[in-house]
Formats: structure tokens, C-alpha cells, sequence
């Protein structure tokens, strides 16, 4: 099958919300920086891009977020210690949380105006061309890291791509709701896209689950919608307004997505990650399974 489009080479992390749902944990330290086992939920967002062939990784950070910066940058006097102490395979590990070949670029988002308005601040950088978007919350185990999938989908129909899931009736008024037509098997063309409708209103079950890969004429739309659901400028507006000029397809991605913006999202995951985990897993199995024991004995 020909390529329809190049590969897709920048970014864009949306990290400037506040977490108030982690508080009081996220009160002096971003929800992005949560860690899942060892590795914080933003370190798993990059890997996922890096995978997907993203170069340009681009933040777009609001009060708070040094530590993302942080994260990200080189620790010269850690990396000192842990070579002195021979740590080497930790070492290693720090110095490749973001390989060589890529650059981190960090925006400030002014003030907190939405989601929608958080991916305009990337334009400067990102210019006309498609684009991921990554949400990093939204935690998802896949064989092939979930924004690989999409770019395939991308390289094939062109357009934009959004990863999308079924979810609860009751549930659809926390996402972005798409009415479809099947395309294929996992892919269908976006006729209708709703930002969080009550389950009477929405248009079906299937929600935009925090990846998307975008043409750059949303931009343009961004620009124009102003406030949406909540006040806010909302992406979903932004990809709403693209419907009709510009093909806009779904992806019901393979892989298991945890929903890492709320507590028991949160504490599955850290469980699932936990026992899949080549050095705690074995043992950690062990330790559930004691927990639970001794919590259906009623101690
Ligand atoms: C955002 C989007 C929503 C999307 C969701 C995915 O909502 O506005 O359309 O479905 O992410 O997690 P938020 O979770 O930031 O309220």
C-alpha cells in the first residue's frame, strides 16, 4: 500500500493542568509526574511518541511544572554519583530517557483556557504540518505503542487519526463523543464529534480516549472557536470545525488503556504495571495474593 503521508515527526504533551483530583500529592509537583512503578506518566508518554518516530517532543506546561523540565534534562551531579558508586545500569538508564536524536521544546501556556487552547500554544513550533497530541493521563498497554498504530492509519488514509474506545453510557460526558460510519475493521470516518455530552445526548458510546494525530489546519480552526464545554477552548470544537473540509477518521487502537487522571484508574494500572514489572513482578504477585487472602479471611 503507498504512503499517502510522510511520517510524523512532532509532539505536542498538553501538561499544564492542574491535577486537583491528586491533591493533595499534585499540590507542589505535576500530575504528569506521577510515577507508575518507577517511571513517572509522562516518561511513558515519551517512550510511546519516541516509538511512534516523534523527534520533537513538545510541552506545553503551565505553573508548577519545572520538575517535568527537569525530568527530561541532564542531572550532571546524580550522573556523577551514580558513576562514582558504579551504578552503571542506572546510569544508563537515566541517560536515555530521551535519546539524542530528539529535542524537548517547553511552552508555556499563559493561562489555563483549555485544552484546545494548550495545543494552539504549540503552533509556533509546530507549523502546518500533522501532528500528534498526547494526553498523558491516559495510560495505554499496547504490543505496538498506540501512536504507532495511529501513524499507520495515518500513513494509509491520511487525514487525522483519533484513538478512540467504547465506553459506559453513563460515562460519556467525560470525553470527546464521535458519531461514525465503519471504514474497516477498527477504523471508521468521523461524521459527528460532541465534547462531553450527557449520555441522552450523545451521539454513541465511542470516546476519544487522548490520542490524537492532527492536520495542522486545525490550528487554523483553534483559532476561530472560542469557548466551548466548561468555558473553555476545547479541542474537540477544533477538530469538530474540521469535519467536512478534511477527512477525520477513528481508531479503536489495540491495547488496554488505564485511566490514569483518576485514583483507581491510577491504583490499577500501578497493580497491572506491578506484576508485568521483570524485577518486582514475581515477588509482587506474591504479595497481592497475601493481601487478598488475609482480606477475604475478614482480617
Ligand atoms: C480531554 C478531552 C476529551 C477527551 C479526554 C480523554 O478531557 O477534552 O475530549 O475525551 O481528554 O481523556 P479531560 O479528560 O481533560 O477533561
Amino acid at each position: 500500500m503507498p504512503s499517502k503521508s510522510a511520517a510524523v515527526q512532532t509532539v505536542v504533551f498538553p501538561v499544564a493542568g492542574r491535577g486537583t483530583r491528586f491533591l493533595p500529592a499534585t499540590k507542589a509537583s505535576p500530575k504528569e509526574m506521577l510515577p507508575i512503578v518507577d517511571k513517572p506518566l509522562i516518561q511513558y508518554a515519551v517512550e510511546e511518541a519516541l516509538a511512534a518516530g516523534a523527534t520533537q517532543l513538545v510541552f506545553v506546561t503551565g505553573s508548577s511544572k519545572r520538575a517535568i523540565e527537569d525530568h527530561f534534562d541532564s542531572a550532571p551531579e546524580l550522573e556523577a554519583a551514580l558513576e562514582a558508586q558504579g551504578k552503571d545500569e542506572l546510569l544508563r538508564s537515566l541517560r536515555s530517557i530521551v535519546p539524542s536524536s530528539a529535542t524537548c521544546i517547553y511552552i508555556r501556556q499563559p493561562a489555563p483556557l483549555g485544552l484546545g487552547h494548550a495545543v494552539l500554544c504549540a503552533r509556533p513550533v509546530v507549523g502546518n504540518r500533522p501532528f500528534f497530541v498526547h494526553l498523558a493521563d491516559d495510560l495505554i498497554d499496547a504490543e505496538v505503542p498506540c501512536l504507532k498504530q495511529m501513524s499507520a492509519v495515518h500513513a494509509e488514509f491520511g487525514g487525522s487519526v483519533l484513538g478512540v474506545q467504547t465506553v459506559e453510557r453513563s460515562e460519556t460526558d467525560k470525553y470527546g463523543i464521535v458519531a461514525v460510519e465503519p471504514v474497516r475493521d477498527r477504523i471508521s470516518k468521523v461524521k459527528a464529534i460532541v465534547e462531553k455530552p450527557t449520555p441522552d445526548k450523545a451521539p454513541s458510546t465511542l470516546a476519544v480516549v487522548g490520542r490524537y494525530l492532527l492536520s495542522g489546519t486545525v490550528f487554523d480552526k483553534l483559532e476561530h472557536i472560542g469557548r466551548g464545554a466548561g468555558g473553555e477552548i476545547q479541542l474537540t470544537d477544533g477538530i469538530a470545525a474540521l469535519l467536512g473540509e478534511e477527512d477525520v477518521y477513528a481508531y479503536a487502537f489495540e491495547g488496554k488503556r488505564y485511566d490514569c487522571g483518576n485514583k483507581l484508574g491510577y491504583l490499577e494500572a500501578t497493580v497491572e504495571y506491578g506484576l508485568k514489572h521483570p524485577e518486582l513482578g514475581h515477588e509482587f504477585v506474591n504479595v497481592l495474593a497475601r493481601i487478598l487472602a488475609s482480606r477475604l479471611r475478614g482480617k
